[in-house]
């Protein structure tokens, strides 16, 4: 018999020699979590089951793949059509990197909507977004390795993006690249971190993040805090252990999540040129640049940004990182003791709503070729991206509704100067662009600012009630 433990056998003799009991009941069967999850909190289990099978069948491509700028195309298409069963271990991975992408996003939106970044839990968001920039660069790198013509295009204009960086860039971008051009050596680099430094890093992140996440407890869609409120037992009131209630709970959202990721894999595995893109298919040309070079879809919301801020390329960059950082600082933008959106005002709910809008639109303009009119729009919800920003800090006081008119002024002052700005009468098509489209963030700061200024029921909060309501 174990000392210290109920267990016999061999699992006493481990549990005497490491503390398996003691974790599994305290990440598992003791850990409370609250009883109010809604389908929102499915994504955070899929993103770790994701993750598993990236690593997975990345590790049996790894097994047949050639880091080699002259092997490197044809050995992607060995394991596509000689391999056995190499098409279905590719497109696992290929799905997968799309999948990953989804299924962060939504996760990242619950964490909006509930504001799981508040209340103790900015470490948890912290973590998660160096998980996030962690995961687009593993993306990046393995989006160069089958070589072919995007994989070099859009290598090249990121690995560029370094060049506009002022004294140091030229020679970043040539340290980066490990050469003059795209080549060899920045494959063979690219590799390395890829199926190595990058993963492992990822692994240990998302450990840290659930670690983190134990230790204040999980937030729900009530944003109350369970703890608060315990039993003689010191039991959540509004708590059930994770094991069993949520770990099968789980089982039919993996279900349903693998209907539709093998429905992709097995019947469009491209999905139209967006999971894996057309150019693509031919090998890696540097005398050739193809027509349109975009990055995948989960990059193009960012790439629309670095595209529509033409001050100069640097400030592109810095735009188009700084939309990034901005994500990092949520919790110290967002003041407003209330966690969860059903309790904030209306205003707040139109601002979340219309942020994830603007993020799908600016996702989808990343995607087009470039006219006048849809540059304009780029512009425009560029602007809205970070006006975002400034009006959750605005409504993190709604106590007084005055302060919204203060803002909205200054706010529309800031569009209208910028208009001023890049207002240029001989750019003809330009300008009338730039006549009509301020509608757009003017708009915006009407619904979000102006509304709950004018309308006082748009400003109402509603009480947070002490239990979770579902
Ligand atoms: C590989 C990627 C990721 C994995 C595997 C992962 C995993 C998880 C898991 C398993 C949970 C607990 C279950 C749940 O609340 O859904 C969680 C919670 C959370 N994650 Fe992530 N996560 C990832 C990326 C991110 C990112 C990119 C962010 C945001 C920047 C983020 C922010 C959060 C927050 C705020 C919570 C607490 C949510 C709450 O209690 O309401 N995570 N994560």
């Amino acid at each position: 018999m174990a000392t210290g433990t109920q267990a016999t056998g061999l699992l006493g003799w481990i549990d005497e020699r490491f503390p398996l009991i003691e974790t599994w009941k305290a990440h598992m069967s003791e850990y409370y979590a609250p009883k109010n999850f809604n389908a929102w909190y499915y994504f955070g289990v899929l993103a770790m089951l994701v993750l598993v099978i990236q690593i997975v069948s990345g590790i049996f491509l790894t097994m047949h793949y050639k880091p080699d700028a002259q092997l490197a195309f044809a050995s992607v298409e060995y394991i596509m059509r000689d391999v056995p069963g190499g098409w279905f271990i590719r497109y696992l991975h290929s799905t997968g990197a799309s999948a990953f992408f989804i299924v962060v996003y939504f996760h990242m939106f619950r964490g909006l909507m509930y504001g799981s970044y508040k209340g103790k839990r900015e470490l948890v968001w912290l973590i998660g977004m160096v998980i996030y920039l962690a995961l687009m660069a593993e993306a990046f790198m393995g989006y160069l390795l089958p070589w072919g013509q995007m994989s070099f295009w859009g290598a090249q204009v990121i690995i560029n993006l370094f060049n506009t960086i002022p004294v140091i860039g030229n020679d970043l971008s040539l340290w980066i690249r490990g050469d003059f051009v795209i080549s060899d050596p920045t494959l063979n680099r690219l590799f390395a971190f890829h199926v190595a430094a990058v993963p492992l890093i990822l692994v240990a992140l998302v450990f840290v993040h659930i670690v983190a996440l134990h230790k204040v407890g999980s937030n729900n869609p009530d944003g109350i805090e369970i703890k608060a409120l315990k039993n003689e037992k010191g039991i959540p009131l509004d708590g059930v252990p994770f094991h069993p209630y949520y770990t099968v709970h789980d089982i039919p959202a993996i279900a349903a999540f693998f209907f539709v990721f093998f429905g992709i894999i097995f019947f469009m595995p491209e999905v139209g040129g967006y999971f894996l893109e057309h150019a693509n298919f031919e090998p890696a040309n540097p005398l050739k640049t193809p027509e349109h070079i975009a990055p995948v879809w989960y990059f193009t919301p960012f790439y629309t940004i670095l595209r529509s801020v033409t001050l100069s390329p640097f400030a592109g960059t810095v735009a188009m990182f700084g939309a990034i950082i901005m994500l990092f600082l949520l919790p110290w933008i967002d003041r407003n003791p209330i966690k969860s959106w059903r309790y904030r005002n209306t205003a707040h709910m139109f601002n979340i709503a219309i942020f994830a809008v603007v993020f799908i639109v600016l996702g989808y303009l990343g995607v087009k070729p470039v006219t006048d009119e849809l540059k304009e729009l780029g512009v425009r919800m560029t602007e809205i991206y970070f006006l975002f920003f400034a009006v959750l800090y605005a409504h993190s006081n709604s106590s007084k509704p005055g302060r919204y008119l203060i803002w909205f002024i200054v706010l529309a002052g800031i569009v209208f100067l910028i208009d001023f700005y890049r207002y240029n009468p001989e750019a003809v098509e330009s300008a009338k662009q730039i006549k009509w489209q301020w509608i757009w963030p003017i708009g915006y700061l009407s619904v979000t600012l102006l509304l709950p200024f004018i309308v006082r029921p748009c400003n109402a909060e509603k009480p947070v009630p002490e239990r979770v309501t579902s």
